[in-house]
């Protein structure tokens, strides 16, 4: 398998969890309230997976090498941005879950929009890549960088187990069909100048 065929591959996962976080998001919208466990299993698969392996082969092998061909250094240095202005989603997101667990008000709306944000961005930024960067890449690396690529993709540590997050989040495993992403603790975001209860969040069980 080619090096942009294993990540394309990973995008296909990203993307089935992305569309999970879009439902949430408006789940949460309607509902104001948020299955703490469920976004933080998202989180988790998006850290995890999407960024430490799925961003670290782009970022520490295959960017690193396209950044010596002219044409690409462009793209990559746009991939390279997205990716730093994703991170900033998934930390608005975590920073919304721990204002609702302190029963701060705009804790829902933090994670709304966090959750939002990396979906939309995610989901523009694996199109420029399947459909400029990657093929670009497949013209210019050499069939021996390639290969090497794809030999040093294979020994990226971690990302079989974070791909598990992807059954977890989704469903889409028998097993965990039974057992979908979160517990089903509810927290309510507190309105305005609503008191928190007695463990500072509003719990729905
Ligand atoms: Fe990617």
């Amino acid at each position: 398998m080619r090096p942009t065929e294993t990540l394309m591959e990973e995008h296909r996962l990203i993307l089935l969890v992305i569309a999970q976080a879009e439902q949430e998001a408006e789940r949460i919208e309607q509902s104001g309230s948020v299955d703490e466990a469920r976004v933080g299993k998202m989180l988790d698969f998006f850290r995890n997976f999407a960024d430490r392996c799925h961003h670290g082969k782009e970022e520490d092998h295959l960017f690193k090498l396209l950044q010596h061909k002219p044409p690409a250094r462009g793209p990559v240095a746009v991939m390279l941005q997205e990716h730093e202005i994703g991170r900033g989603f998934l930390r608005r997101t975590q920073e919304g879950l721990e204002a609702l667990r302190s029963g701060r008000a705009d804790g829902a709306t933090q994670v709304v929009e966090g959750l939002r944000g990396y979906s939309e961005l995610l989901r523009a930024h694996i199109d420029k890549e399947n459909y400029v960067l990657f093929p670009m890449a497949d013209q210019i690396l050499a069939p021996a960088e390639q290969e090497r690529l794809a030999a040093v993709f294979a020994r990226v540590e971690g990302c079989a187990s974070a791909v598990r997050g992807v059954s977890a989040c989704t469903g889409a495993s028998e097993p965990l069909k039974q057992r979908p992403c979160g517990s089903g603790r509810m927290v309510k975001a507190p309105r305005l100048g609503e008191a928190p209860g007695p463990s500072g969040v509003h719990l729905r069980v």
